[in-house]
C-alpha cells in the first residue's frame, strides 16, 4: 500500500479501524511467533520494574524522578493484551494514577500533558520553572501515552469497567486538545512535519480521538497533519528523520505499516547487525549494545537471534526503550503485511555490496535537501550526508544524536568498531564511497581559529593488549588519512566523556588558522 493511501485516502473510520487494527481481541499474545517471544520477554522485563506499593514502574534510566509515568502508561496497554490473573486490575490502577498526573489548566502550554514522574512539582512554578518544552514537562508524552492508550481502548475496552473507559476517553480528549497548542517555532516548540515520529503519532491521535469522542475539529486537524506529512514525504520519498535507529522504529510503530521496509532493508547490514550510517538521530554507535526500536521491529520480523539487540537485557544501553517493545509486538501482524520476502531475507543475511543513495529534507533547519550516500559491504559500512543547516547538530540540535559521517566494521566475530564524526560545523559535505569517506567544511572561513575534525572511535571493548594510537592502524580496518589540517592529531580516552553511554577515543585534527582552502579530511580504505 502506498503512503498516499495511508495518509490521505482514508476516512476517519478507516483510520480508526485499520491503522491500529487488532486481528482479534481476547488473547494472550497471538501476534506471531517472534512477536510473541518479544512481547513476553519485554513485558516480563517491565514486570521486574513494577512497584506494587506505588502502582508505577520504577524508572529504568535517566528520568526526573523515581518512577516513570510514560513507561507505566505503556505497560497498562501491555497488561490488557496479556490479561493474566491480576493484569486488568493492575492496568486500571495505572490509568487512575497516570490520569491523576495530567495537567488540566487550559491556559498552560502543557495543557493535557502528563507528568514525567509522579514526584514532579507543578511546572512553571518557582521551584520547578518552565524553561519551555522538554524542561519541567515533555510535550511528546501526550502522543506517546495517547497512542498507547488508544490501542488499549481500540482493542481491549471490553475488559474495562465503563467508568474507566469514559475516564480514559476524557483524558485522551484533553491530551489531543493540548497537542494542538503545539506549533513549530512558536513558544519554543519544535513540532514540525520534519520531526517525523511525534508528528505521525499526533496525526493518529487527533484522528482517532476525534472519531471516538465526536470532535470534528480534532478529526480535521488529523487530516491536515497527514497532508502536511505526505507533502514533505513526497519530495524525496523519505521521512525527514532519515534512518534513525530509534525514531524509524517509532514511525513504523505509529503507522504500523510503512512502505519503507525497503529503506530499512537497504541500509541494514545483517552481518554487522547494524543500520549503516549516516544517522540523523541516534542513541548509540552499535545496536548490539543498546536497545533501539528498529531492533524491536527486526526481532518481530525475523526473531531475536537475528535482531540487532543486546545479548544481555541487564545493562544494555538506552534500556528505557525496552519498555516499549511489547507495544511493537502488538502491531507486528499489521507491520509484517508490508514486508517483502526479499527485504525479509536481507534482515537475516547480508545480500551484496551496494551503494545506497537518498535525499531527505528537514525544513526549516535544512537550507537544501540532504544528500545521503552509504556504502555497504559484508564487513564494513560507510555512510555520510551533505548538510547545510542553520544549527549545529541536525534538526534535533543535538551533537550527540546527529552522526552525519560514520564507518562501522567487524573488528572480529563479535565486536563492532565505529568511527563517528563529531559535529562542530553546521555545513558539512560528507560523502561515502567504496573507497572511504571524505568530509569537508564548505562554510568554515579562514578567520575561524578553532576549526577541527573530531572523530569518536568506540567498540573495542576488549583491548587484549592492542594499543589504539589513531585512525590509522585500527584492528581489522586499514585506513589512510589525508587532510589539509595539521597531520599531528590529539587522541584521548576519557571515561568522564561518554556519549550515549559509549566510551570512546577522541581523535582530533586541527585546521591551521588562516587556511585559504576549504578544510577537508579523507579516510581512505587501503
Ligand atoms: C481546532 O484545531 C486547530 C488546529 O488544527 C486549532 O488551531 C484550533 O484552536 C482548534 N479549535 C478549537 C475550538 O479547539
Ligand atoms: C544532491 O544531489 C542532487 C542529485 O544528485 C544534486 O542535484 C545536488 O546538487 C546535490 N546537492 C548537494 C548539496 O550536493
Ligand atoms: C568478512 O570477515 C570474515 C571474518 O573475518 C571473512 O571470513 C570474510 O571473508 C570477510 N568478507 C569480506 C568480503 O572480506
Ligand atoms: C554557507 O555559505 C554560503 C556562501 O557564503 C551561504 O550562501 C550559505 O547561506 C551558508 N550556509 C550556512 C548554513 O551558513
Ligand atoms: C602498548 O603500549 C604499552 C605501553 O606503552 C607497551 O608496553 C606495549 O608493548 C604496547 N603493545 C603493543 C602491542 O604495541
Ligand atoms: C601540530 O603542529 C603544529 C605546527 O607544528 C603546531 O602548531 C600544533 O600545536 C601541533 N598540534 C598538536 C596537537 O600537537
Ligand atoms: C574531542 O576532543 C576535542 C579536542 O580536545 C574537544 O574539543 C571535543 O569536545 C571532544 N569531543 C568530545 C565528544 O568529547
Amino acid at each position: 500500500m502506498k503512503l498516499v493511501n495511508i495518509l490521505i485516502g482514508w476516512t476517519t473510520a478507516q483510520w480508526a479501524s485499520q491503522a491500529l487494527a487488532a486481528p482479534s481481541p481476547v488473547r494472550r499474545a497471538g501476534f506471531g511467533t517472534y512477536a510473541d517471544d518479544m512481547f513476553t520477554t519485554a513485558i516480563e522485563w517491565n514486570d521486574g520494574y513494577w512497584d506494587d506499593e506505588a502502582g508505577y514502574l520504577i524508572a529504568a534510566a535517566s528520568n526526573p524522578g523515581r518512577y516513570d509515568a510514560r513507561h507505566t502508561a505503556w505497560y497498562a496497554t501491555q497488561l490488557l493484551a496479556r490479561n493474566a490473573p491480576g493484569d486488568v486490575a493492575r492496568a486500571i490502577r495505572i490509568f487512575d494514577n497516570v490520569i491523576a498526573g495530567q495537567y488540566l489548566d487550559p491556559s498552560k502550554q502543557w495543557y493535557g500533558d502528563y507528568q514525567q514522574s509522579p514526584s514532579e512539582p507543578e511546572p512553571g512554578t518557582a521551584e520547578y520553572p518552565d524553561d519551555g518544552p522538554y524542561s519541567s514537562w515533555d510535550p511528546n508524552i501526550r502522543d506517546f501515552v495517547g497512542c498507547a492508550w488508544l490501542m488499549a481502548l481500540n482493542d481491549y475496552d471490553h475488559l474495562l469497567p465503563q467508568k474507566t473507559v469514559s475516564k480514559i476517553e476524557q483524558s485522551l480528549h484533553i491530551a489531543a486538545k493540548g497537542d494542538l497548542y503545539r506549533v513549530g517555532g512558536v513558544d519554543g516548540d519544535n513540532l514540525y512535519p520534519c520531526y517525523s515520529n511525534p508528528w505521525i503519532m499526533r496525526t493518529i491521535l487527533q484522528n482517532w480521538v476525534g472519531t471516538r469522542v465526536g470532535d470534528a475539529n480534532l478529526t480535521q486537524s488529523g487530516e491536515k497533519f497527514a497532508q502536511e506529512l505526505y507533502d514533505l514525504w513526497s519530495m524525496h520519498h523519505t521521512l525527514s528523520e532519515f534512518n534513525s535507529p530509534t525514531y524509524s522504529g517509532v514511525a513504523m510503530w505509529a503507522l504500523a505499516l510503512w512502505s519503507h521496509w525497503n529503506e530499512l532493508a537497504g541500509l541494514y547490514n545483517a552481518n554487522l547487525k547494524n543500520l549503516a550510517g549516516p544517522w540523523d538521530r541516534t542513541y548509540g554507535y552499535d545496536m548490539k549494545q543498546y536497545a533501539s526500536l528498529v531492533g524491536a521491529v527486526i526481532w518481530g520480523a525475523v526473531g531475536r537471534d537475528h535482531a540487532p539487540i543486546p545479548q544481555q537485557t541487564s545493562g544494555m544501553y538506552h534500556g528505557d526503550d525496552f519498555a516499549f517493545y511489547p507495544l511493537f509486538a502488538m502491531v507486528m501482524p499489521e507491520m509484517l503485511k508490508y514486508l517483502s520476502a526479499e527485504s525479509k531475507a536481507s534482515l537475516v543475511k547480508f545480500s551484496e555490496p551496494r551503494l545506497y543513495t537518498a535525499q531527505a529534507f528537514s525544513p526549516p533547519f535544512d537550507t537544501y535537501p540532504r544528500n545521503i550516500t552509504t556504502w555497504l559491504s559484508e564487513n564494513i559500512t560507510i555512510g555520510a550526508e551533505t548538510v547545510a543547516q542553520e544549527v549545529i547538530g541536525g534538526a534535533a540540535k543535538s551533537t550527540s544524536a546527529f552522526s552525519p559521517a560514520v564507518i562501522q566494521w567487524a573488528i572480529d566475530e563479535y565486536q563492532i568498531g565505529c568511527i563517528s564524526h563529531w559535529v562542530t560545523e553546521s555545513s558539512i559535505d560528507a560523502v561515502a564511497s567504496s573507497n572511504g569517506l571524505k568530509i569537508s567544511y564548505p562554510n568554515a572561513t579562514s578567520s575561524d581559529a578553532s576549526v577541527s575534525f573530531n572523530f569518536l572511535f568506540s567498540g573495542l571493548s576488549r583491548r587484549n593488549g592492542f594499543n589504539v594510537t589513531g585512525l590509522e592502524g585500527l584492528p581489522a580496518l586499514d585506513l589512510r588519512v589525508k587532510t589539509n589540517a595539521f597531520e599531528n592529531y590529539t587522541i584521548v580516552y576519557d571515561t568522564d566523556q561518554s556519549v550515549n553511554d559509549f566510551i570512546f577515543y577522541n581523535i582530533t585534527y586541527t585546521v591551521p588558522a588562516g587556511l585559504a582552502e576549504t578544510p577537508f579530511i579523507s579516510l581512505e580504505l587501503v
